[in-house]
């Protein structure tokens, strides 16, 4: 296939937008990171999709919307704590998870009942909604597994040649994806962490507000399905050194960069400055594809403190890019 890569101009959006409405794939920028759409209403669409990412069908996509009113065509219950975050969050990096109209197909729900939306801060994303005139179901461009793509060479990278259309734009300021929250229960329970935290959100609600760690055993089916596969896996190994005394964590790395290196190793480091959280979540899935390209053997990286909000979302891809291995220092 050959994959048209456009300028966000605005004769390239109504472009773009025409390719969506007559059932195309066109990836395009948001704010978080980039997203591969389809029509959210057109069945074969949004399989392919799937078939694009290759991802597992079962695992669910965001729906992205212009407005208010497009959210009315996905779900029938808009609830008072809803508009709240709409208010005050929306067009901005939070997805909300509420019941789905029967008439939107479960392939893009992944079968659930269930529909997460958002309305995306790039108004390049929001234009392109517009122009298409249908809600659009998105998931990141990049191959199932592979780290979130925060810039347009990214998406090249992964998807050229597989979709129809590679809308490109500036690199993406949050960096790491949306806020998922469940808001079909009286608490409303965070499923991925994001920028937007829970003391920001809480104190909207004025309400407590629930992170579901995605602790679950292998046999249940997790709230948020795409916490179950391995994600934003880089190629080298990769493991996390987490200690609160950030010297210590980072000369433990240093030593064991310069032991690697003296076995012959490729080594890697992923470090921030304390504290610099918003910055650890635009740079990291960059950091890990750049990493990539270099051809390391091995990725040491310094953990975050989780008791940030964003720490604790940058700390939630971390340690699954690592699989989970931590040293405690
Ligand atoms: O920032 C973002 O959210 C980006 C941009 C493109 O908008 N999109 C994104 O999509 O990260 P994706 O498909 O890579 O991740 C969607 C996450 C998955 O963990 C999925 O399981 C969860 O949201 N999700 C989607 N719909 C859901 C639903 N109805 N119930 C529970 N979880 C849902
Ligand atoms: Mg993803």
């Amino acid at each position: 296939m050959i994959t048209k890569i456009l300028e966000p101009t605005k004769e390239n959006i109504l472009t773009a937008g025409r390719m969506l409405k007559d059932g195309k794939l066109v990836a395009f920028p948001t704010e978080t990171v980039y997203g591969l759409g389809a029509d959210a209403f057109n069945e074969d669409a949004v399989k392919r999709v799937y078939l694009a990412k290759g991802r597992p069908s079962d695992n669910p996509m965001i729906v992205h919307i212009d407005s208010v009113e497009m959210l009315n065509s996905l779900t029938v219950e808009v609830t008072a704590d809803m508009k709240k975050l709409a208010d005050a969050f929306w067009p901005g990096p939070i997805t909300m998870v509420c019941n789905k109209v029967d008439r939107l197909p479960s392939v893009t729900t992944g079968g659930l009942g269930t529909v997460g939306v958002r309305m995306p801060g790039n108004s390049i994303a929001r234009d392109l909604i517009t122009a298409a005139g249908v809600p659009v179901a998105a998931p990141s461009a990049n191959i199932s597994g592979r780290p979130s793509p925060t810039k347009k060479e990214h998406v090249i990278h992964d998807l050229d040649g597989k979709v129809d259309c590679i809308l490109t734009g500036d690199d993406s300021r949050v960096g790491i994806e949306s806020t998922v929250i469940d808001m079909t229960g009286d608490i409303p329970v965070i499923l991925r962490p994001g920028i937007i935290g829970r003391t920001e959100i809480s104190n909207i609600l004025n309400k407590e507000v629930i992170i579901d760690r995605g602790l679950v055993a292998d046999d249940e089916i997790p709230k948020a399905p795409g916490m179950k596969y391995r994600h934003y896996a880089p190629k080298a190994d990769m493991v996390i050194y987490r200690g609160d005394d950030h010297l210590k964590v980072n000369s433990r790395i240093m030593e064991e960069k310069k032991r690697l290196e003296s076995e012959g190793k490729r080594v890697g480091v992923i470090l921030f400055g304390e504290d610099e959280y918003k910055r650890a979540a635009h740079d990291f899935f960059a950091r890990l594809r750049e990493l990539d390209a270099e051809g390391v053997d091995m990725i040491l990286a310094a953990g975050l403190s989780e008791e940030d909000d964003t720490g604790f979302a940058v700390m939630n891809r971390m340690l699954k890019s690592a699989g989970f291995n931590v040293e405690e220092v």
